[in-house]
């Protein structure tokens, strides 16, 4: 009983904090969108993203949050503010996947898909065109992330990208790499969660650094290290 109620106490100071996070943003319109949001992803929170996320319960609507907290942190530590439509930055991250709500079974790409609802939403709340065509271009490009490093990049669009990015690496994906193991077979051992932190988390994190902007390059460094300081320490945990 204490232990529910102590799980309880932690999902409700998480919710707290959320809504405490949300709040400083002084827009009462954000609580909107992501109900919003989270209506029209409903439907598919399990879905596959295509990297082995089919296996495990994985929520889309988590997912947009996450990325989000990502955009905050980047914004925050942003040396180029007045560069940055922060409005349209956030209402962007809120709407950056709600395509995947309808691209199911179909070949049509998310970011395109979420287009569309994103242009409704905002247009039937009279957002002025120019802002509403703004944030729809965030979404319908926020997967071309082999333009990152192009040159006069908005920067707006860039930060979404390495929010997006950021979600799932270093501690999130050892995590996940450890459920994707034992959904695959519940009779994984530890070695086996190991084996996949190295080819999956681990072997991302090493590659090159995907990020441009020095506040990005250094989240993901950071989470680099902890992968690679958890995968050395549990080897030796389990090696004899
Ligand atoms: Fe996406
Ligand atoms: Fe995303």
């Amino acid at each position: 009983m204490s232990e529910l109620m102590d799980r309880e106490a932690r999902r409700l100071e998480r919710k707290e904090h959320e809504r405490k996070t949300l709040e400083a943003l002084g827009r009462p319109e954000y609580f909107e969108m992501l109900e919003f949001v989270k209506k029209q992803l409903h439907e598919e929170s399990t879905e596959s993203a295509g990297n082995g996320k089919i296996d495990i319960s994985y929520s889309r609507y988590d997912h947009t949050k996450r990325v989000l907290a990502w955009v905050l942190r980047l914004y925050e530590g942003s040396k180029h503010k007045e560069e940055i439509r922060f409005d349209e930055l956030v209402i962007a991250t809120i709407f950056h996947d709600v395509g995947r709500a309808v691209v199911l079974g179909t070949n049509i790409p998310h970011a395109q898909a979420g287009v569309p609802i994103t242009k409704k939403y905002l247009e039937e709340r009279g957002y002025a065109p120019e802002k509403v065509a703004y944030v729809c271009d965030l979404v319908a490009r926020h997967s071309d992330k082999y333009r990152m490093r192009e040159e006069g990049l908005d920067l707006g669009l860039l930060m979404l990208m390495e929010a997006d990015l950021m979600d799932d690496m270093g501690a999130l994906g050892i995590v996940m790499d450890c459920m994707i193991t034992e959904s695959r077979n519940p009779n994984a051992r530890f070695e086996d969660c190991l084996d996949h932190m190295t080819g999956y988390t681990l072997r991302q994190q090493e590659e090159e650094n995907p990020m441009v902007t020095p506040e990005a390059i250094a989240f993901w460094d950071e989470k680099t290290r902890l992968s690679r300081q958890f995968v050395d320490a549990l080897r030796r945990d389990v090696m004899l």
